[in-house]
């Protein structure tokens, strides 16, 4: 059967997306995942545009196994040399050279000639060749592209070398019929196109991400780019829980076979969410929390007579768990660690006993405790492998007559203990100020959310905080069932990334 290839970009053109931070460890951990996921290609980052990014591609590139891990490059020489230098120690390295083709950017941003772009990816994509057999070429912002030019550029980069060729609507503009009729002109007049692979990159700028995806491959393209949660630059790219799950679920329509395991689907959107941030909105087709919820009276009828009627998928499929167990203080480890493997999860032990005894302490809080109460305590645990400082303590007072004050202490790395305290305008703003006393380095908060993890008024909070420091943008998390304490975390935990990236240093006064 005909097959398609998953190119995952979740790490590089997901990563772009504002707000969202990862650091290397965290895109390690991702990588793994999609790899369990059974992604074809990842690709783990722009070794060129930072360090951050060169460091987390190398670490990708040493450690998953599985998948072709690929880098992007400009089509510059020290981009593509620091591509390669990347992602050398892979099993299967693959270089990504780009370049605009459309006439909107070559004269209003590169300021080149057609001549002088496609004479540089010509060249660029030799200089990748040299080093690797696996080359992919990008024209950037295609679809706003001339088509013969378009073909040209493909002719003469892949005469130098790439088996790839990805055809991009990078500002997510092209109708589905246009995009399509696109793939098939590259097809019908490039003359060496059977000699690469035809992929497609969509943003979503138009909601058309996934659509345009779909056509593209309909016509004949056999590669397509796409993040977890359609995550990406502006409006997103392509999702790709949605272009798997539809040539799944009309297989009779497409006729195309994937190498994904689209059991891995949910705890991997679970995952993306987690690490970057990005909340995903309930009704998002196939992993939104609504979307396999049936709240009209006839639908529930149907449902329950055959589910069939109302639900084009399996939830089972896509890896949700069916298991409505819910696990209470009674709860042994035994239980406790049979739930984790069945969400996914499979911990050393050290993490194990820590998060089991963080499970213990909420058992006591909580009457019953849910698959999501697990997620966010595994989260929460994960979370301070990477401190510098840890918050050993917290105490505020506050109400409607009273000064909101905050009192921390904090352990820092050589083990010694520091406490400080503040006044502020609530007793998050208290416990942000008091934490500064002691930590004293400069930063911005930019966004500060908390939800609940259930429904329930004794339910986990979880806060989301982001700060801002020389123009970076650095995202802490923290959960508790008391919001101050989950806030202090997600603050500590925001601020230990950013010491993270400045190597450690703070202003501690002691
Ligand atoms: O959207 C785009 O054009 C890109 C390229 C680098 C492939 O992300
Ligand atoms: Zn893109």
């Amino acid at each position: 059967m005909d097959r398609l290839i998953v190119f995952d970009t979740t790490l590089r053109d997901g990563e772009q997306a504002a707000g969202a931070s990862l650091n290397a460890h965290e895109k390690l951990e991702i990588a793994q995942q999609l790899d369990k996921l059974g992604v074809d290609v990842i690709e783990a980052g722009f070794p060129a545009s930072s360090p951050g990014d060169f460091e987390a591609a190398r670490l990708i590139a040493q450690e998953v196994k599985h998948p072709t891990i690929c880098a992007l490059a400009s089509a510059d020489i020290g981009s593509v040399d620091a591509a390669w230098e990347a992602v050398k120690e892979a099993r299967q390295p693959r270089i990504h050279v780009f370049l605009s083709a459309s006439d909107i950017h070559l004269s209003y941003q590169l300021r080149k000639s057609r001549e002088e772009a496609l004479k540089l990816s010509r060249e660029m994509v030799a200089r990748a060749k040299n080093y690797v057999d696996d080359v992919e070429f990008s024209p950037m912002d295609a679809s706003r592209a001339d088509l013969g030019y378009i073909c040209q550029i493909l002719e003469a980069v892949i005469d130098a070398g790439a088996s790839t060729v990805n055809i991009p609507d990078t500002v997510g503009y092209a109708m589905p019929e246009e995009f399509g009729d696109l793939i098939q002109g590259i097809m019908a007049n490039v003359p060496n196109i059977a000699k690469a692979v035809i992929s497609v990159h969509c943003h979503n700028d138009l909601g058309l991400a996934v659509a345009n995806s779909l056509e593209a491959i309909r016509r004949g393209a056999r590669q397509v780019e796409c993040t977890i949660n359609g995550i990406g630059e502006r409006a997103g790219n392509a999702s790709l829980e949605e272009i798997v799950m539809a040539l799944k679920t009309r297989h009779d329509f497409f006729d195309l076979s994937t190498n994904i395991d689209a059991t891995q689907i949910y705890r991997t959107s679970r995952l993306v969410s987690e690490l970057t941030g990005f909340s995903i909105q309930p009704n998002k087709a196939i992993i939104g929390a609504n979307a396999f919820r049936h709240q009209s009276g006839i639908h529930q009828d149907g449902i329950l007579k055959k589910a069939i009627t109302y639900e084009i998928i399996d939830p089972r499929l896509i890896g949700i768990p069916s298991s409505t167990l819910v696990l209470s203080k009674l709860s042994g480890r035994h239980a406790f660690k049979e739930r984790l493997a069945e969400l996914g999860y499979s911990l050393s032990e050290e993490a194990l006993n820590l998060t089991f005894r963080s499970f213990k302490e909420l058992a006591d809080k909580k009457r019953e405790i849910t698959d999501r109460d697990i997620e966010s305590l595994v989260a929460e645990e994960l979370r301070t492998v990477t401190e510098v400082y840890h918050l050993d303590h917290v105490e505020v007072s506050c109400g409607d007559h009273s000064l909101p004050t905050a009192t921390v202490r904090l352990i820092q790395p050589d083990g010694r203990s520091l406490a400080d305290a503040a006044l502020g305008t609530g007793p998050v703003d208290a416990v942000c100020k008091a934490i500064n006393r002691i930590v004293g380095i400069p930063s911005k908060l930019t966004e500060f959310t908390v939800k609940s993890v259930t429904e329930g008024i004794d339910s986990i909070g979880e806060v989301l905080i982001r700060i801002e420091s020389d123009g970076v943008t650095y995202t802490g998390r923290g959960a508790a069932t008391d919001i101050i304490v989950a806030s202090a975390k997600a603050y500590m935990n925001a601020l230990n990334r950013l010491l993270a990236a400045k190597g450690g240093r703070s202003g501690t006064k002691g």
